[in-house]
């Protein structure tokens, strides 16, 4: 659930995201004198809290060093790509571990030149998903941190430029959200809405994992647009449960129909669980307890399998996919 282990995605609801404001759970544990898990001393938490630092920095500098300003690195050949938007993805989807980590002077020169440069009237055409979690959601955790006195980050001459970024892109996601269930496209162009023949199938995940940044986005703006439109994402996603109260992977945001029934807690879905639980913890919000409530329970009864979690039909609940998948993995950090 940690920032600097997020994974990597290739395609919208691969993978689980971890809004930034996640990070305070590994600001915990990584300053000293928090509390300690059973069976760790706090000499083996240090040792593993540098070793999570030295992880962060091996890829951080390696990025800077060889593809920045380019979204990604590719590690082996030492290239740069962009391979979503061509914003810098990966110094934006950084900032926050760098303020987390106590590093004031790269947070505050990343946010510096995010503010300086960085642009989204652009003829791109991004995944909803990966653009709210890590651009939008780094923007947003980035400005409430270099805003923020307490944060011990606060940058002096900052002005707010990255939530002004935070509106124009949000605004920009909007088109995708003008279907007959609410539930977003996959994918939308920056400057010119949705593309003629973009698909009408989502995942799961894609309509389920933007709560936490829009509502942010519409606490600090006064404007509700953003926190309605993702609300209703995930109610019509619900609303489209089977009778075991499960979802499946994929759906048509026209018709409202599944296309790949198959209910699970990994990938296509995973992220769907913990926006849903994180909203309500946000938020205070009980519709999204009730949803995660029902969702969670029967999770429970129809996929675990001790010690594993299985994929079975939304509808019969009967197996169709016995196997463990490595995006299954944040979910002991959603039930702690
Ligand atoms: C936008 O980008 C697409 C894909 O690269 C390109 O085919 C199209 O011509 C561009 N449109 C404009 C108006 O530049
Ligand atoms: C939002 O509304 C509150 C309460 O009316 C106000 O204090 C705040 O300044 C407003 N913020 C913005 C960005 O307009």
């Amino acid at each position: 659930m940690m920032q600097p282990m997020r994974l990597r995605l290739r395609r919208q609801g691969r993978a689980s995201p971890l809004l930034c404001l996640s990070a305070a759970i590994l600001a915990a544990a990584l300053l000293p004198g928090a509390a300690v898990a059973d069976g760790v001393t706090p000499s083996e938490a240090r040792l593993l809290r540098d070793e999570v630092k030295d992880m962060f920095y091996h890829a951080f500098d390696g990025y800077m060093q060889h593809a920045f300003p380019l979204d990604e690195l590719r590690p082996l050949s030492c290239q740069g790509e962009d391979s979503l938007g061509g914003y810098a993805l990966t110094l934006i989807d950084s900032l926050d571990t760098l303020a987390l980590l106590g590093d004031k002077e790269r947070f505050a020169a990343g946010v510096e030149w995010v503010g300086k440069n960085v642009r989204f009237d652009i003829n791109k055409t991004v995944s909803v998903f990966e653009t709210n979690i890590r651009i939008l959601g780094g923007l947003l955790s980035a400005h409430l941190i270099a805003s923020d006195y307490a944060t011990g980050m606060e940058i002096e001459s900052y002005d707010g430029q990255l939530l002004h970024l935070s509106v124009d892109l949000a605004q920009r996601l909007l088109p995708a959200f003008d279907t007959p269930t609410g539930i977003p496209f996959g994918s939308v162009n920056l400057l010119y809405g949705v593309d003629d023949d973009e698909s009408k199938i989502t995942s799961t995940a894609g309509g389920g994992t933007l709560t936490l940044e829009f509502g942010v986005l519409s606490r600090l703006t006064n404007n509700t647009v953003f926190e309605q439109v993702a609300k209703k994402s995930v109610r019509g996603i619900w609303a489209r449960r089977s009778k075991l109260n499960l979802v499946g992977a994929h759906i048509n945001v026209f018709t409202g129909e599944w296309t790949q029934k198959d209910a699970g807690i990994g990938t296509s879905i995973d992220s769907f669980y913990e926006y849903v639980l994180k909203a309500y913890l946000l938020f205070g919000d009980e519709e999204y307890l009730y949803v995660f409530q029902e969702a969670y329970k029967a999770a429970m009864h129809y996929l675990h399998h001790d010690p594993w979690y299985i994929e079975v039909n939304m509808n019969s609940g009967a197996t169709v996919w016995p196997l463990f998948n490595s995006l299954q993995a944040f979910w002991p950090g959603l039930q702690i």
